[in-house]
């Protein structure tokens, strides 16, 4: 496998990896509302050929695989080998009317894709790639002719309360070591769509659109799933990463009692907000 996103093999290989891995039905139920938008959008037909970009876990690898049926196929490529291993094995339990899938631990920026695909779509991977003019030119050149692109990335910090209402309480306790540089690879590389716009269209897609979806996210059935789901994934558990245990069990608590005063025994929903974009070749 290619060399080019080292850092974020690591990284989706590493703990942070194994914990999607672990918890992904949360993930997956978090995510339910913008899955539903972005399925409604891409209106997958039997028989296509789907490539799913940064397929984690499989959730939409599997939805794809239903949707084309049997005459269909789909491609999950991921960097990441323990989220490949939960889409397999998930697969092995799918109605034989859903289409083969095949699992890849590829980077799509560089991966020479083996045939042409009449759909690529994804839910939150495309932000992470080191050189995105590459990748998305990449990821066009394994389209065919009429091949369509549809994928969700996060609008900013700031529009997206799921991350802001634990991430504010904490920040006295917690500051940022690192503060994201804008342009660099994570979840909210795409905020703003004048930084994907050109990306697109020099890799030589047209009619691209950039739709904005606000959902309500449903963080946890209760307190302690809630306080468990921002403190494993996503930017708050980025600032307790490595950080002292008494540390980490503060801000913890700091986010439950916090969660208890806004939304009692549960469950926890806060807003969330994402741009569904769409293009064609
Ligand atoms: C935020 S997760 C989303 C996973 C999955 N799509 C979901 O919605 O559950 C981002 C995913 O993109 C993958 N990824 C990041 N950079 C990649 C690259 N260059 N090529 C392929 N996958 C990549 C990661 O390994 C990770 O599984």
């Amino acid at each position: 496998m290619s060399t080019l996103n080292k850092d974020q093999s690591e990284y989706w290989n590493g703990e942070v990896g194994q914990r999607w891995a672990a918890y992904h039905q949360a993930l997956d139920t978090a995510f339910a509302p913008f899955t539903e938008a972005l399925f409604a959008r891409a209106a997958l037909k039997r028989g296509q050929r789907v490539l799913d970009i940064g397929c984690g876990a499989g959730d939409t690898a599997l939805i794809a695989a239903r949707q084309v049926g049997s005459g269909g196929h789909v491609t999950g490529a991921d960097l990441s080998e323990p989220l490949l291993a939960v889409g397999r094995d998930r697969a092995a339990r799918e109605a034989p009317s859903a289409a083969p899938i095949a699992w890849l631990r590829a980077d799509a920026q560089d991966h020479a894709f083996d045939g042409r695909f009449d759909h690529a779509l994804s839910r939150f991977g495309v932000m992470f790639f080191e050189d995105s003019a590459a990748a998305f030119a990449n990821i066009r050149r394994s389209l065919a002719d009429g091949g369509r692109l549809s994928f969700l990335c996060w609008r900013s910090l700031a529009e997206n309360a799921w991350v802001t209402v634990p991430r504010d309480a904490v920040l006295p306790l917690l500051p940022e070591v690192e503060p994201p540089q804008p342009g660099a690879p994570g979840p909210f590389r795409f905020a703003a769509p004048d930084t994907l716009l050109p990306i697109l269209e020099a890799a030589g897609f047209h009619g691209i659109e950039c739709e904005p979806v606000d959902r309500v996210m449903r963080v946890g059935e209760t307190i302690e799933a809630a306080a468990d789901f921002v403190a494993t994934r996503g930017p708050v558990a980025r600032l307790l990463r490595e950080r002292e245990p008494a540390l980490q069990e503060t801000a913890l608590k700091i986010i439950r009692q916090l969660f208890v005063e806004r939304f009692g025994d549960g469950p926890v929903d806060l807003g969330a907000a994402c741009w569904l974009v769409t293009a064609r070749t």
